[in-house]
């Protein structure tokens, strides 16, 4: 078992691609940490410097106390589990989990025909393995089958049992779950966190996705364009994100954004304006440009009572469009020039076009400075 940290590690390919800038991240032992950001921004080639697929450029890539940016792929107990995973399409599923570990134990031709107590040993161990993963991922009824025999859904758990027999320091899963379906998807998502519990594997999962991120990290780490924009637990950049674009990228759907500015200790945000909790650090930015920020799930139908409607908080709004959803239902509000998304309890009973009274928790409202986009709090 190992840690992985990232020490100023940056990236570059050909003459100025920076995929990944500076980047300083440690991963503990035994965690699960997510990497996510949008396409491009440098996951992938993170995740490849780890197995030694890709050379830093720059920088420490240390796992454990080791320093490994010489140590070959081969020699870092790494194992990763790839976005388009390839199983060998002329073996059945037991030989598929098994090669990985036939090849790194039972070295050459010699051992896989040896009948020696050394080797039989070897190939005990292996089936134990096989079998015990096998199980683990509900697949212990198909070993004898060919890939093509198998649904997506299976085949995808065939990959991340090649995997897991290796027992390795540490796994890297880049968007393992991407080829299924949604079903499948989050059915995979909880086996995958139950694993890790069991295992207790050092796990690095990339995605692009929001809620994987959200639902299984232990700390996710958000990315933009090569540069880490925050880690911290889930809950944490939920609800402190540190800029705009950490705060517009987790939730779903999206935080809303009213570009405005303080005037008169308020949001003033042209065609719509709040009041500011007593204290808060954004009173200090009186006359400045700021934007401000709200959840959908912060808006309230007004009528409902669910919290205190007072003349600081309300907005009078058109529901352009209403999605319903069965358990909420999202309204997607205008309000002068400005359209804002909210997530609503179905009992507000809200009809398309027509103008409603809506009302915020000012206490979840969130604030970026208009220069910088740096999270005021
Ligand atoms: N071999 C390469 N040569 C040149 N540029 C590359 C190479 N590999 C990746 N890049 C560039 O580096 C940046 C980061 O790529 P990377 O694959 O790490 O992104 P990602 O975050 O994994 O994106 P996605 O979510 O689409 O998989 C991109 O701009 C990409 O075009
Ligand atoms: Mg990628």
């Amino acid at each position: 078992m190992a840690g992985v940290s990232f020490n100023n590690i940056t990236k570059i390919f050909g003459k100025d691609v920076k995929a990944v800038n500076n980047l300083n991240l440690e991963i503990n032992d035994k965690e699960f940490m997510v990497l996510v950001g949008p396409s491009g921004c440098g996951k992938t080639t993170a995740l490849r410097m780890i197995a030694g697929l890709e050379e830093a450029t720059e920088g420490d890539l240390m796992i454990g106390s080791t320093r490994v940016n010489d140590v070959p792929p081969k020699d870092r107990d790494i194992a990763m589990v790839f976005q388009n995973y390839a199983l060998y399409p002329h073996m059945t599923v037991y030989d598929n989990i098994a090669f990985g570990l036939r090849l790194r134990e039972l070295k050459g031709f010699f051992w896989q025909i040896s009948h020696s107590a050394e080797a039989k040993k070897i190939k005990e161990d292996i089936d134990a393995r096989v079998k015990e993963a096998a199980k683990m991922l509900d697949i212990d009824h198909l070993l004898h089958r060919k890939p093509k025999e198998l649904s997506g859904g299976q085949r995808q758990r065939v990959a991340l049992g090649r995997a897991i027999v290796r027992k390795p320091k540490v796994f890297l899963m880049d968007e393992p779950l991407s080829n299924l379906d949604a079903k499948l998807r989050i059915q995979t998502r909880a086996e995958l966190i139950r694993l890790h519990r069991d295992l207790g594997i050092t796990t690095i999962y990339v995605t692009h996705d929001q809620v994987e991120a959200m639902t299984m990290g232990q700390r996710i780490a958000v990315m933009s364009n090569g540069v880490l924009q925050q880690c911290d637990e889930p809950e944490v950049v939920y609800n402190a994100p540190v800029n705009k674009f950490v705060a517009g990228f987790i939730g779903a759907p999206p935080m809303n954004f009213l570009e405005g500015k303080i005037s008169g200790g308020k949001f003033d945000g042209g065609d719509i304006s709040f009041a500011i909790t007593p204290g808060h650090p954004v009173l200090a930015h009186e006359g400045k440009k700021v934007t401000f920020g709200i959840r959908p799930e912060d808006i309230y139908d007004a009528k409902l009572g669910l919290i205190p409607v007072t003349a600081e908080n309300k907005f009078t709004a058109t529901v352009d469009v209403l999605e319903k959803l069965g358990a909420e239902d999202t309204a997607y509000l205008t309000v002068g020039a400005h359209n804002m998304t909210a997530t609503l309890d179905p009992a507000a009973r809200l009809e398309m076009g027509t103008v409603n009274e809506f009302a915020i928790d000012l206490a979840k409202s969130h604030f970026f400075d208009g220069e910088t986009d740096i999270a005021i709090r």
